[in-house]
């Protein structure tokens, strides 16, 4: 028990000087466990992959050790008059309850599982359609390349195959010890099981719930969606969409079917109309890599955000090296030291590319705001938050007003008319909208595993019960049990959380909206500013609303943020259908005149 108010007072500083000196010793282990991290991711080795093993354990046990050490010392629920400490103890528990879940040798075993998934899935290679003994396919350049511009529907089921037997099928085995490890550090951790421990980020206790209602707001604009791509689709692939209305997942332009952005030339709406992809454009002017990075520098910048600073144009990995395995799925480094923070990514000049650089920029904006926040708070307000940073800003630079003005759109094209309008939206829409039921079906998924409402013999079966049902989408052969066609996709092998997508796919138009109020840029009632035509680029005023929410990092619960940031506490699907608005009303009147009913059998 606490005693009389001075001895809470001299508890609180006692408490202070602790936590600054765990924070310093945290930031040191970090930076030597992302070091390690970070040489295997590019450069995939046994002898890295030790050293990235060794130094996670090393981690762990620090904070198994320090959590050991500080709960020793204070009775730490809510015994603070400082609620800022009080959730720096909170947050401080969690990480050293679940280092002290499993003992070394299960503790290795669990990490070593974990490795070996993202390792297959990150160097599988596939062999090609037409010369099945060439065996050197990487799903990054050349499956991606061939599931992007491939319309010779043999081909693309080939490589939608070959994937998922060389990644899928060899995870599979895997991962049944995987969620039962994930489970047992959950429950020492006093949650029910893994996918509540994910969903304590969210800091609510109506976070299903409250994912549930806004995919239900959105689903009737997906399904107008849904049924538009697929009576265009009936045009190009004659005999592939059937009765039951679902679309074959290989024909959408992606592995996934979870972005259909590159079949756009198969449904753009108004063909002689300007279509706002301009990696042509990019290419002619000798884009590269690294000028795409300046690019988005630039942006940042012109808002009055944190410039790079030199270790990170110095260390960071922006094109895939011939000479090693990499890790090339795309992602955003914080050392956790204040100066190194670097982006690996195995860039290649496109349109789609440029708005990933932007993503990947803005994760280590967010890491540059909240650098001198204590380490514990170094993250997103919640992980949707830490997502949506860069797409917010990529949703500026990807309007046809930004094109021009970094002259990658010719100035006399044509772009306010309402045909272009809406070519630009469907494209969008390709991407933004399309994304939603995947964004929210792959946590579903492993929320139900986690929870044993899945047994480990429908693992497949039940992961094209959700793609039927949400997505509309089926398979291209039968599936079995052998298969695990969700190891097929880097967060499930790589055991990353996926609702932070969706969140991030919600709110990033809310950021966009506020910030272009912020900018002058937004008025709901002049329909010459409409949202989705928005640049806040150089506007200072709609930066230093970003940023004054980005800097608070994790240090209060997340609707405090928002509200800085939009003047809302809730997540709302209300700026995501405004931004849309005149598409959707497009899409009803057109499935009309194409007799199509939106809906499917799943
Ligand atoms: C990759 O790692 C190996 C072994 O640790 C090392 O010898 C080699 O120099 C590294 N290659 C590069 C390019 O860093």
């Amino acid at each position: 028990m606490i005693g009389s108010f001075s001895d809470r007072n001299d508890l609180e500083t006692k408490a202070r000087l602790i936590l600054d000196e765990y924070n310093r010793q945290s930031s040191e282990v970090c930076f030597k466990s992302a070091s390690a991290n970070w040489n295997y991711a590019v450069n995939i080795n046994d002898d890295n992959e030790k050293i990235k093993l060794r130094e996670s354990l090393e981690n762990v046990k620090f904070q198994k050790e320090s959590w050991k050490n500080i709960s020793s010392q204070f009775k730490t629920r809510d015994s603070f008059k400082d609620a800022v400490l009080n959730r720096m103890f909170q947050k401080i528990s969690i990480t050293g309850m679940s280092a002290a879940a499993l003992p070394e040798e299960r503790l290795k075993e669990f990490q070593q599982i974990k490795s070996t998934m993202t390792k297959i899935y990150s160097t599988a290679k596939t062999c090609a359609y037409e010369d099945r003994s060439r065996c050197n396919l990487s799903l990054d350049p050349d499956v991606t390349q061939i599931m992007k511009e491939s319309r010779d529907e043999k081909k693309l089921r080939h490589a939608w195959l070959e994937w998922h037997d060389k990644s899928g099928v060899e995870i599979r085995k895997f991962y049944k010890p995987y969620v039962d490890f994930s489970n047992e550090i959950a429950r020492t951790t006093n949650f029910s099981d893994a996918g509540a421990f994910w969903l304590r980020e969210y800091e609510s206790d109506t976070i299903k719930e409250d994912i549930e209602q806004l995919w239900q707001t959105l689903k009737p604009f997906y399904q107008q969606m849904h049924a538009y791509v697929r009576a265009k689709l009936g045009e190009t692939y004659k005999d592939q969409i059937t009765e039951d209305g679902l679309i074959p997942a290989h024909l959408l332009g992606n592995m996934w079917a979870q972005s259909w952005e590159h079949i756009y030339p198969l449904v753009v709406p108004f063909p002689e109309k300007a279509s706002i992809d301009v990696t042509e454009q990019m290419k002619q002017q000798g884009y590269t890599p690294l000028k795409m990075f300046q690019i988005s520098d630039e942006f940042f910048t012109s808002l009055g955000l944190i410039p790079m600073p030199p270790e990170f144009w110095k260390e960071s990995l922006l094109e895939k090296p011939k000479d090693r395995e990499v890790v090339c799925h795309a992602s955003a480094w914080d050392f956790c030291n204040g100066k190194d923070f670097r982006i690996k990514q195995c860039t290649v000049v496109t349109t789609e590319q440029l708005v990933t650089v932007h993503h990947e920029m803005g994760h280590v904006q967010y890491y540059l705001q909240y650098k001198d926040q204590p380490l514990v708070f170094r993250r997103g307000a919640n992980p949707g938050f830490h997502e949506a940073v860069g797409d917010t800003l990529a949703l500026s630079v990807t309007t046809p007003k930004h094109l021009k003005e970094i002259g990658l759109l010719d100035e006399s094209t044509p772009t306010d008319d309402y045909q272009t309008s809406i070519n630009f939206l469907l494209g969008m829409a390709l991407k933004k909208i399309v994304f939603l039921p995947f964004g929210y079906l792959i946590d579903k998924y492993r929320w139900d595993i986690f929870d044993g409402t899945v047994k480990e013999t429908e693992y497949n079966a039940y992961w094209w019960k959700l793609r039927k049902e949400y997505q509309g989408v089926k398979p291209p052969s039968v599936r079995t049990e052998e298969h695990f066609d969700a190891g097929a996709k880097f967060h499930v092998p790589a055991d990353v959380e996926y609702l932070r997508y969706f969140v991030s796919n919600v709110i990033q138009f809310q950021f966009h909206r506020s910030l272009c109020k912020e900018a002058g840029q937004y008025d709901a009632q002049d329909p010459l500013k409409p949202l989705h035509n928005c640049d806040i680029y150089r506007s200072k005023a709609a930066g230093a609303k970003l940023a004054a929410g980005l800097a608070m990092g994790s240090s209060r619960p997340w609707p405090e943020v928002m509200k800085v940031m939009t003047g809302q506490e809730k997540m709302d699907a209300s700026a995501i259908r405004e931004y849309f608005k005149p598409l959707e009303d497009w899409l009803v009147l057109e499935n009309a005149k194409l007799a199509q009913t939106p809906g499917w059998q799943s």
